[in-house]
Formats: C-alpha cells, structure tokens, sequence
C-alpha cells in the first residue's frame, strides 16, 4: 500500500492511499483529524470521494461511463432497462428466469394502493410533477412499513414497479384525465408510455419507435456514481433511514435546475432562443458574459472534461427518432447550432463545456409528447435503479458510518447576549 506525506505546522505525516480497479488514486484522511486536528475543506466535493463503490464507474477525461464495468453504448444498443435496472440493483446481467422474474414483479407490483389515489385530489392541476413524485415515493413508506434486514427487499421491487405509476398519475392529474391503470401484458416502458397516453375511451398501441427510444433514455439515466441526488440519497441512507424516504430526497435533489431539472431549462432555453428570432449567436454570448447571469443550460459537467457518452447516444437517438416520426423541430437545429458554436468557442473549449446528458434528452422526451414540466421526473425514472442500488450498497457494507461532514467555522468569536433595550 503506498502512502502520501502531509507536512502541517512542522510535523510530518504520513497518510493511507487507497487505488480503485481502474487505477483512481484517494489519500484516505479517514484518520487526518485525529493525527493532525486538522479537517481538509473541499466546496463541492469535487476532489472529496465519499465511498468506494462497485456499481458505475466514470472516466470524465475520456468520456467513458460503465455500470458495473459494462460501457454504456453496449448497455444502450442491447440491454432493457429491466436488465439494466438488474444489473445495478444485484450486481450482474440477469439470466433468462432471473429476468423473467424480475419483469414479472415489476409487472404485477406496478399498482398503488386505491388509497393513495385520493392524494391526488389533494394536489392542484398545477403542482410540479416533482414535487408529487417525491411526496408519494415518501407516503409509501406508510403502506409499507415493514424495513427487511438483508435478503430480497420487495421494498425495491414495490417502488421500481410503482413509481412509474405515480409518475404516469402525475400526468395524467395536470391535464385532468382519468388515470389509466398498469397493465400486465405490457413490458415496463410500454406500460408507463401507455399509463401517460391511453385514454378510456379507445384502444392506444405504444409506437415501438417511442418504446424503444424511452428504453434507451432510462438506461442513459440509470445510474451516474457519486451525483448531487445519488450523493444525498447515500447521505439519508446513511441515518439508516428507509428506502422510500432516501429516494424521495434524492427525487428533491435531482429537481434543481443544475442538476436533473436542467433537461426542463434546456427546453426553456432553446424555446426563449426560438422565440428571439432564433438568434443562437446572441445566448452564446450571453452565456459568455461574466455580468449576465444567463448559463448554456446541458452544456458543462462536474466530472466530463471531454464529451458526454450519453449526449453523444442522444443526439444520434434524437435524429432518428424525429425523422422515423417526420418530425422537423427547430428547437433540434438551435441545439445542434449552439453544440457547434460552442465547440469552437475558446470560452466553452477553455472550461471543457460540452453537452451533458441533458442537452439532448429533452428534444426526445418533447418528441415523444411528453410535456416540459414532466422531464426531470423521466430522470427520475431513469436514475432509480441507481439511487437503489447505491443504497443497499451503503446499507449492506458493515463498516459504513453515518456521513457526518465538519466544517471550518468562519462566524463571530465568543461574545455576550445584549438584552433588548441595548439593541441598536
Ligand atoms: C447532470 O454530477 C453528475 O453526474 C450529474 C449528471 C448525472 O447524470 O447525475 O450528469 C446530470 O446534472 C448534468 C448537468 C446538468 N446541468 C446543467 O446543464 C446546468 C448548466 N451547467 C452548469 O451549471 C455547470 O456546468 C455544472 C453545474 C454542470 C457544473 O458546475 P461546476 O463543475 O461547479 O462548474 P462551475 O460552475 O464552477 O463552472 C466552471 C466555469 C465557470 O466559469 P469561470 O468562473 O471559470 O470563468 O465554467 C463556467 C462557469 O461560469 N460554466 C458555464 C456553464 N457551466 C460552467 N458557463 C456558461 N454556461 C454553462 N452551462
């Protein structure tokens, strides 16, 4: 095992390094304070790794994004998402009982309890379908309370299965439709396109174009290591609190505009520069502009410092699925004129800005008929395998700790409380 020297205030230390299967080199300070009393300080964790994990892995130099060791373009072109949601949920590819098993539960756990329908009345036509997603993932805790001490969890059986329904519900709650129930005979993917797009009045085919392309979106999403939402759902994981309470956080994590709510700005984004003349040019230079406060939503990434593999997959899945569907969106050209600018524009090259996942997900997920306001809860969808699988990874891993951080204080000295009346 090699080590790294520390030289603080004259005294020398020396401290573990830890070298991950792809070579990734961590100092473990898990002892600094104790031998230093010192903390190290890191804002955002980008040089902090708070685990070590089997389950993704991500080469933001060379665009290279795997779960559990098979790369993503084989797992996009070949895989279901059930088989995907497998693989990162229990750690290998299913056999043909295991996943026929497995889609079977997914199946027939797909409803929610009558009950539970009568929380939508409560929300109005215009909630965000985030918000309703991540309050009913929480209120299944109440229908399921019982927490299983290893072993199968149906827990993760009951919310892979239901959460589509709840967000399918959402939907069809913001549009005042009556709720199509899940149905046995369809795969996962056809029976969520088919919960959002059936009505009781005729029968609704899901176009395999559409199946095919949503199957590919939630293998994109299913799982990215250490992430804002992954990272808080390892963090209430981490309080031994349930599974449903952990994802639902993660949900509210996902929801922010620079993380999993980016694919809806994106959206706005492109729709705000269609409606100025189209006039790409002059966002580019907004984005540019250090008193403007206007980003290049889906453009720039944390960890990719290279391409996106998954834009990369979307764009082309974008392209094809437009035209097997004759659609021409200009919101398609501004993206792809703006992809083109900013490759070349020394700002975006200088900083590594190039398409991230969300850039292209929400041309697809609009192509598709899915509204704006529903894309980040397709995120969500798509990241649930892997929000549950670095869950159980945490829960079963005995030497894991509750995720504790410090802080260096930066506020008043000791002082006296003043009363009242000699307040100025
Ligand atoms: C996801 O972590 C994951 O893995 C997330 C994700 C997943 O699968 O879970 O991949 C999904 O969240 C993708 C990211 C979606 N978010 C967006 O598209 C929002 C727009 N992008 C950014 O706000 C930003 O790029 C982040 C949030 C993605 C990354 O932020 P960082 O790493 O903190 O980078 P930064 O904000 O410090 O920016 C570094 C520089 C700054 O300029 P300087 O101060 O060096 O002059 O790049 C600039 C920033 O101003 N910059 C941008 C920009 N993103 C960064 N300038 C214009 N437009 C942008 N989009």
């Amino acid at each position: 095992m090699s080590s790294a020297k520390l030289t603080l205030n004259g005294e020398e230390y020396e401290l573990p390094v830890v070298v991950g299967s792809e070579g990734e080199t961590g100092v473990d300070i898990t002892r600094l304070r104790g031998q230093t009393g010192a903390v190290t300080l890191d804002s955002g964790y980008g040089n902090t790794g708070s685990c070590k994990s089997n389950i993704c892995f991500i080469n933001g130099e060379k665009g290279i994004l795997r779960y559990r060791g098979i790369p993503i373009e084989q797992l996009a072109e070949h895989a279901t998402f059930p088989e995907v949601s497998y693989l990162l949920i229990y750690g290998k590819l299913p056999n043909a009982a295991e996943l026929s098993d497995f889609r079977e539960k997914l199946t027939y756990h797909s409803m929610i309890h009558e009950d539970m329908k009568k929380f939508f009345e409560g929300f109005s036509h215009t909630a965000h379908p985030m918000a309703i997603l991540s309050s009913m993932v929480a209120s299944l805790q109440t229908y399921y309370p019982e927490e299983v001490d290893g072993g199968e969890d149906p827990n993760i059986i009951r919310l892979m299965a239901k959460a589509k329904t709840i967000a399918a519900y959402a939907y069809k709650k913001s549009i005042g439709q009556p709720f199509i129930y899940p149905r046995n005979d369809l795969s996962y993917s056809e029976n969520f396109l088919h919960m959002m797009f059936a009505v009781p009045t005729e029968e609704y085919a899901v176009p395999e174009v559409l199946r095919q392309a949503l199957n590919v979106l939630l293998i994109l999403h299913a799982d990215h290591e250490q992430n804002c939402s992954t990272s808080t759902v390892r963090i209430v994981g981490s309080s031994q609190a349930n599974l449903y309470a952990s994802i639902s956080a993660g949900i509210c994590a996902l929801w922010g505009p620079l993380h999993g709510g980016a694919n809806q700005a994106v959206l706005e984004m492109l729709e705000q520069i269609r409606d100025d003349g189209a006039d790409y040019k002059k966002y580019v230079a907004k984005a540019k502009d250090k008193n403007d406060d206007f980003r290049m939503m889906g453009f720039g990434h944390r960890v990719y410092k290279n391409f996106d593999p998954r834009a990369t997959i979307l764009r082309k899945q974008a392209d094809e699925v437009l035209t097997k569907l004759g659609i021409n969106d200009p919101l398609l050209e501004i993206a792809k004129q703006l992809e083109e600018v900013a490759l070349n524009d020394e700002y975006f090259v200088q900083r590594n800005l190039y398409p991230n996942v969300d850039f292209y997900s929400g041309i697809l997920y609009r192509a598709m008929g899915i509204p704006t306001n529903m894309f980040t809860v397709m995120f969500a969808l798509g990241r649930l395998p892997g929000w549950i699988a670095h869950w159980k990874e945490l829960r079963e891993d005995p030497g894991a700790r509750i995720n504790r951080p410090r802080q260096i204080y930066t506020g008043p000295t000791e002082n006296d409380f003043v009363p009242l009346d000699q307040r100025d």
